[in-house]
């Protein structure tokens, strides 16, 4: 309480083309707080995600980040500022290897972090000359937020981070989310309940594109008792 906001989506609307998909969205998060948003297959997780780095443009309403207005900038823009979005897909570069899939990034961003990169995720550093094509899941993920974490992001929105990992590594992610909240903020949406029940400290249900509930109590966080929401 009582903490300003680091990020606010007010009355956010989005739709593909004729069809709506987000409706009157409104959504805060604390400076390193682990915020996670539950729904459904198409509730509309990624599509607020991507609207909140501006990687959608919502057909009305705002995205205020530190102050600043976020809904009109370009993708890079809202990264550079620090607001950083981790796609569902694991998308790393196949070909190249982990040090080049992170060179690219620093190239691209201008930021050399890679201490921090390993220091989160040591097995980067062993696995740094093998090719994208022969990383795990996990070890696809780790590269995913490594890369986003080159920088200093006060904002992490992390997509279905634990989709077809193994449960040892998904044990792995949610030490490394509380690691990670120390220094940023982080948003993060999924169906996996158990997972949100050991990172989160607030919950936003999500159900046809609208926010249903908001859910901060701990205990009803930890068993997962707003299932019934979605
Ligand atoms: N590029 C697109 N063009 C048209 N409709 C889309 C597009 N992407 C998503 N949709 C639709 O928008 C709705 C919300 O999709 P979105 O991907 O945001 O949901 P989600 O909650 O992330 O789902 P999942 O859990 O499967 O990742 C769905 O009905 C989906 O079919
Ligand atoms: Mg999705």
């Amino acid at each position: 309480m009582g903490r300003p906001n680091m990020v606010e989506v007010r009355s956010l609307n989005a739709a593909y083309g004729q069809s709506k998909v987000l409706f009157d969205i409104e959504l805060n998060i604390k400076p390193n707080e682990r915020v996670a948003i539950v729904g459904r297959n198409g509730a509309g997780k990624t599509t607020l995600l991507k609207c909140m780095a501006s990687l959608l443009t919502p057909t009305t309403g705002s995205v205020i980040y530190e102050g600043t207005e976020l809904v009109g900038k370009r993708s890079y823009e809202v990264a550079r500022m620090g607001l950083k979005y981790i796609d569902q897909d694991k998308h790393v570069f196949l070909d190249l290897t982990v040090r080049e899939n992170l060179e690219l990034s620093s190239y691209a961003t201008g930021d050399y972090n890679w201490d921090k990169v390993f220091k989160h995720f040591p097995k980067l550093k062993i696995l740094i000359d093998r090719k994208g094509a022969f990383l795990s899941g996990g070890e696809r993920q780790m590269l995913m937020i490594g890369r986003a974490i080159l920088g200093d992001p006060k904002v992490l929105l992390i997509d279905e981070p634990t989709e077809g990992l193994a449960p040892s590594i998904v044990d792995d992610l949610v030490t490394t989310f509380h690691e990670l909240s120390k220094d940023c903020a982080i948003l993060t949406v999924g169906q996996n309940l158990s997972f949100v029940s050991r990172v989160a400290e607030r919950v936003y249900a999500m159900k046809e594109g609208k926010l249903v509930a908001e859910i901060t109590d701990e205990a009803e966080i930890k068993n997962n008792s707003y299932s019934h929401y979605l």
